[in-house]
């Protein structure tokens, strides 16, 4: 999948996300409370979006330093309404270059967006300082199951070392429209780009309701803690 197209779908949802992301908000909040410690001199949050771990992270933590980075440069705007103590790093973490080390590198629910984990994480974990932590939640293999199993697409979920929780939350829809408007308010229809006709609708609706009874989409947080 494409950069551009990452960009474009998260720049669209900027406004909408915090309202729509309910699993993501669980997210920032169960990361948070995963933080050994409450004191770090530096902090970097990859792929910030509109703040919602931010907000989580700066009522959890004392810091010195706070680099928020995302690759949608309009991310600025919010986190510095947020806090204008936090400094904004804009740009492709797989690409920039860091040239400081940090005593806590978190993410919420970004990784899966990432084209090389394995490099990502190495490069990061070199990025820590002698006990700093990376810490982030992305998803995992049951996530959007139902879209794999009824229109046979989703991204390829990553197997990561050191997940210490896993959960599974299913979120119920009214129709099928529904569903897809709370998958686009997320930015996530950079996965699921699919054209759909109104005869693909009512046949999606009826596969939905043979095979679960309702109309559902599971999600998978997986979080994981290295060093
Ligand atoms: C699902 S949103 C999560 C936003 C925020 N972390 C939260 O907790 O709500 C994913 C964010 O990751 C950003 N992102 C995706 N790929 C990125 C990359 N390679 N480098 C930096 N940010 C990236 C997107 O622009 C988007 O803001």
């Amino acid at each position: 999948m494409s950069k551009a197209l990452i960009v474009s779908r998260f720049k669209k949802s900027l406004k909408d996300y915090k309202a729509n992301a309910f699993v993501q908000k669980e997210m920032a909040k169960c990361l948070c409370s995963l933080i050994p410690g409450d004191d770090f001199n530096s902090v970097l949050e990859i792929g910030c979006g509109s703040g919602l771990l931010t907000e989580e992270c700066i009522q959890r933590i004392k810091f010195k330093d706070y680099m928020a980075n995302d690759i949608v440069s309009e991310c600025a705007d919010y986190i510095f309404k947020i806090n204008s103590e936090i400094s904004f790093l804009f740009g492709d973490i797989e690409q920039i270059q860091l040239n400081r080390k940090y005593d806590l590198i978190i993410s919420n629910a970004v990784f899966q967006w990432i084209k090389t984990p394995d490099l990502l994480i190495k490069k990061l974990k070199g990025c820590l300082n002698s006990d700093g932590m990376l810490l982030f939640s992305s998803f995992g293999r049951k996530n959007f199951i139902e879209i794999r199993e009824l229109l046979g697409i989703g991204i390829d979920y990553y197997e990561y070392q050191g997940v210490v929780k896993e959960d599974i939350f299913e979120l119920e829809f009214q129709s099928v429209t529904e569903l897809f408007k709370h998958i686009k308010n997320t930015g996530v229809n950079s996965v699921i780009n699919y054209r759909l006709t109104r005869g693909k609708l009512v046949e999606l609706e009826d596969k939905f309701i043979k095979r679960y009874g309702k109309i559902k989409l599971t999600y998978n947080p997986i979080y994981v803690m290295l060093n």
